[in-house]
């Protein structure tokens, strides 16, 4: 595989594969830990980051290789108007693997055109997640043992969220899933999700207002941040980001193996009282997330252990 810019580049065998490996490296990481020697990953985030960059660079690190790169446009040449397109093509130089977020949905594909090495989308404006995703599936896996016959409640901000429409695109393709999508009305799923994924595979969904409503159905609760950085218009943003709050009191009527999940940062959708609940793991995805990119940097560098 040359790039990941979609999740669905990824087959499903190729999914079960990297979470195998995934598996393989919580069990015996010291079996891994010379395997990326003289490698080198760069890291180029055109936008904030805590999770995704650092468990890439982390990941690489634990490999055995080395990592280069940025955390914001404003410290690389991109703020003298470099175009991605170079900017890429110069980092293909020096580095063997790339990871890259931008605000711009599209823009990896662009630089997958010019890099010359391997780019792994890292999250490109409000389009696309791939890589949350698969932390997202490794720990779906690590609690439900299955992919099928569950019932998705995705929360909050649908329309910009990238790591839901990544998420809805992965999970789709498993038999028996069913997605409820609660939003207000300004943040629904967008409609090609609906249009080019859900209803040409006959998926069943529903799109609803109240999570209280939805609760009792759920095996999984995916919640999200109400992305500010993605509004035009600040009274917008006020009015809709306290619209979803989950706290101990919501999740009386939830299932007892509920999976509570969020890829974070979390502003005030979750409350912290919910930390202490042990169906909550979204702690859990940050540490997913090495393991899922540790097998993705193996697998997109044709390292064999
Ligand atoms: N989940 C996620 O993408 O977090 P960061 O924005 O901190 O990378």
């Amino acid at each position: 595989m040359q790039n990941l810019m979609n999740v669905t580049d990824l087959s499903k065998a190729e999914i079960t594969e990297l979470i195998a490996t995934a598996e393989d490296i919580i069990a015996n990481p010291d079996k891994y830990a010379d395997c990326c020697r003289r490698k080198k990953l760069a890291t180029l985030f055109f936008e904030p980051s805590t999770r995704t960059r650092l468990s890439f660079e982390a990941a690489m690190l634990e490999l055995g290789g080395s990592v280069l790169g940025f955390s914001e446009a404003a410290s690389s040449s991109a703020a003298k108007g470099e175009s991605v397109a170079d900017t890429v093509r110069v980092v293909g130089c020096y580095a063997d693997i790339i990871a890259m977020r931008h605000p711009k949905e599209g823009a990896p594909v662009v630089a997958a055109r010019t890099a010359g090495v391997p780019v792994i989308n890292a999250g490109d404006g409000g389009h696309n997640h791939p890589t949350q995703t698969l932390a997202d599936l490794l720990t779906i896996w690590r609690e439900r043992h299955t992919f099928e016959n569950l019932t998705i409640g995705l929360c909050g901000d649908l329309k910009f969220g990238r790591t839901v429409h990544s998420l809805v695109q992965a999970m789709a393709r498993y038999h028996g899933v069913k997605f409820v999508f609660i939003s207000p009305e300004e943040l629904r799923m967008p409609r090609y999700i609906l249009t080019d994924t859900l209803e040409p595979a006959g998926i069943p969904y529903e799109e609803v207002r109240s999570m209280e409503e939805a609760m009792p159905k759920l095996d999984v609760l995916y919640m999200t941040r109400v992305q500010k950085e993605r509004f035009f218009n600040e009274a917008d943003y006020i009015r809709l980001k306290d619209t979803y709050i989950l706290t101990p009191d919501k999740l009386e009527t939830a299932k007892s193996d509920l999976v509570i999940m969020h890829p974070l940062p979390r502003v005030n959708e979750i409350s912290v009282a919910v930390d202490q609940d042990p169906r909550a793991h979204y702690f859990d995805q940050v540490k997913n997330g090495k393991y899922m990119r540790m097998a993705l940097i193996l697998k997109m560098l044709e390292v064999r252990v």
